[in-house]
């Protein structure tokens, strides 16, 4: 090799060695005509219910963001327009309509993704039954109860069975369900007869599931999240200090990084804290 050619060749490796260092720590890049063409092929994918608005809608950003498949489900996709952007941008995001209530609809969904692995299932769809008048003593109105187990508590249960292998064929094998401090049997104040049991049985479901053989005998690590208290319509006209869902989703991600078999049946707060049954 002569001394031009020599140089040539040292710098080509340079380049390439630098190029490769650049895409590490860009993560996901976009070319111009939006198609991911680094980092993604490493991460993983992540199904998430309820994921037009609120926390689920942040969800889908970050992960997206991050490179990772997501199948970002909601009730009405057509009227999803923050969500469609997002797929837009991020040809990882594919969106699926899904009620979390419409069991057979699930179980189409399942067979649908049959031989896809999915690393997260993210149960994150809740109703909090909002009329609050509903929910007090003399006043409780079951079919608003029914309602909110349904979403908050069947749902999660019903995902979780429908989707058990997808996620025990999957690397990171991870159930993951959105809960609220609300639903500890501890918490200082009463009321609230609805929202906060159907928490609290979702804890119980998730808890019972992450010490469950024949689920963990398969390393699927079962976990709860508390998302703080976020400023979506959720909490619209609630007179309390919230945190944004970019700050509670990007906390709860990595949450959701660091669950192990340890740590599974835990609850723990998007700070990293565990919250008390
Ligand atoms: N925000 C907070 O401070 C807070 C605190 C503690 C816990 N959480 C929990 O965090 C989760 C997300 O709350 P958020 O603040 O994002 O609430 P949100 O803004 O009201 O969004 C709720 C999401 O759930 C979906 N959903 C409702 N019923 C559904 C069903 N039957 N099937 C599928 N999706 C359904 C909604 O879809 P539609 O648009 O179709 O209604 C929406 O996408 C919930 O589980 C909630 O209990 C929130």
């Amino acid at each position: 090799m002569s001394n031009n050619s020599v140089t040539e060749w040292f710098a080509a490796q340079m380049v390439r060695i630098f190029l490769f260092v650049a895409l590490l720590a860009a993560g996901p890049v976009m070319t111009t005509s939006g198609v991911l063409f680094a980092a993604s092929a490493d991460q993983g994918t992540v199904l998430i219910t309820g994921a037009n608005r609120g926390i689920g809608l942040e969800f889908t950003r970050q992960y997206a963001q991050k490179g990772w498949k997501v199948i970002a489900t909601c009730r009405n996709p057509g009227a999803a327009t923050e969500l469609q952007m997002i797929a837009g941008e991020h040809p990882g995001v594919v969106i699926e309509q899904l009620d979390v209530t419409d069991h057979p609809r699930i179980d189409t969904l399942a067979e649908k993704y049959r031989d896809t692995p999915i690393d997260v299932l993210l149960n994150n769809a809740g109703i909090s039954g909002r009329h609050l008048d509903s929910q007090s003593a003399g006043r409780i109105d079951i079919d608003v109860f029914n309602q909110v187990m349904a979403v908050n508590n069947i749902g999660p249960l019903k995902m979780a069975e429908a989707f058990l292998d997808h996620v025990a064929a999957s690397r990171e094998k991870k159930i993951m369900t959105v809960s609220s401090s609300v639903g500890s049997i501890s918490k200082p104040f009463g009321g609230g007869y609805i929202y906060g049991p159907s928490k609290a049985a979702v804890d119980i479901v998730m808890r019972s599931m992450s010490r469950d053989r024949s689920v963990t005998d398969r390393g699927i690590i079962v976990g709860l999240l508390s998302p703080g208290v976020v400023d979506t319509d959720f909490m619209k006209g609630v007179p309390m200090p919230k945190i944004s869902p970019q700050e509670s989703v990007a906390g709860m991600i990595a949450i959701i990084d660091g669950f192990t078999v340890e740590t599974a049946g835990t609850l723990r707060r998007y700070n990293g804290e565990v919250v008390g049954w």
